[in-house]
């Protein structure tokens, strides 16, 4: 599974980067805004993050409307090869998806919480679809249940678009897209510090050291 980070904060994504296992970033309007008091436009801050990370770097339109949707979306890609342009999962966001991709601009389709607007979305030829399971979590279903069937409804037909599992709280979430095999997560920073804690690695590591220390070898 490929490590996104969910995050537009440049000090988090290098320091992630340098643990050596990011493969991605994903952005939003909120996490842009987040970091507004640094005195850099959201295109700078793209810039920055392209500069960091090499691979995939998601970035949302802001417009509701197709048109512009296309344009910023033309705007978002040409910062640099690794944009991706994240469109909500809307008619303007499908009909702008499908353009999009007939320029060879890479979709990743935001704001999924059914698998029906999963399909909707790689039918009109998302590279990335973005399941939000924390919000899902938040009004009481179970997010990953519909990654699940995401990815059911993808294998079933052989569709190529990749299942990104976003919203993502905490490790748990993290194991249970393993384990179904989604193709990656986006994980805030918070998360990805926590998936490489274990209170017994603590505890372990300072037995070592202190039998080490006795030992004086
Ligand atoms: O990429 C955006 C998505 O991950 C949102 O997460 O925690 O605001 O629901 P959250």
């Amino acid at each position: 599974m490929k490590f996104f980070i969910d995050t537009a904060n440049v000090d988090e994504i290098r320091e992630a980067s340098n643990l050596g296992l990011l493969d991605g970033v994903t952005t939003n309007p909120s996490l842009l805004a987040k970091e507004a008091g640094r005195g850099k436009s959201a295109r700078e801050m793209l810039e920055e993050i392209c500069e960091i990370v090499d691979g995939p770097i998601s970035a949302e339109v802001t417009a509701t409307d197709y048109e512009g949707m296309v344009s910023q979306g033309r705007d978002l890609a040409s910062i640099h090869n690794n944009i991706v342009v994240k469109v909500p999962i809307t008619a303007a966001g499908l009909q702008a998806t499908r353009s999009l991709k007939k320029e060879e601009i890479r979709v990743n389709v935001t704001l999924i919480f059914s698998a029906t607007q999963a399909l909707l979305a790689a039918k009109a030829g998302a590279t990335f679809v973005s399941p939000f399971v924390g919000r899902i979590d938040d009004v009481s279903n179970n997010g990953m249940e519909i990654v699940e069937q995401i990815i059911q409804i993808f294998d079933n037909y052989a569709i190529e678009s990749e299942v990104l599992v976003a919203s993502v709280r905490h490790p748990m979430h993290v194991v249970e897209a393993a384990l179904m095999g989604a193709d990656i997560a986006t994980i805030p920073f918070k998360v990805i510090t926590q998936l490489i804690k274990h209170p017994l690695t603590d505890v372990g590591l300072e037995r070592f050291l202190k039998d080490w220390e006795k030992a004086n070898l």
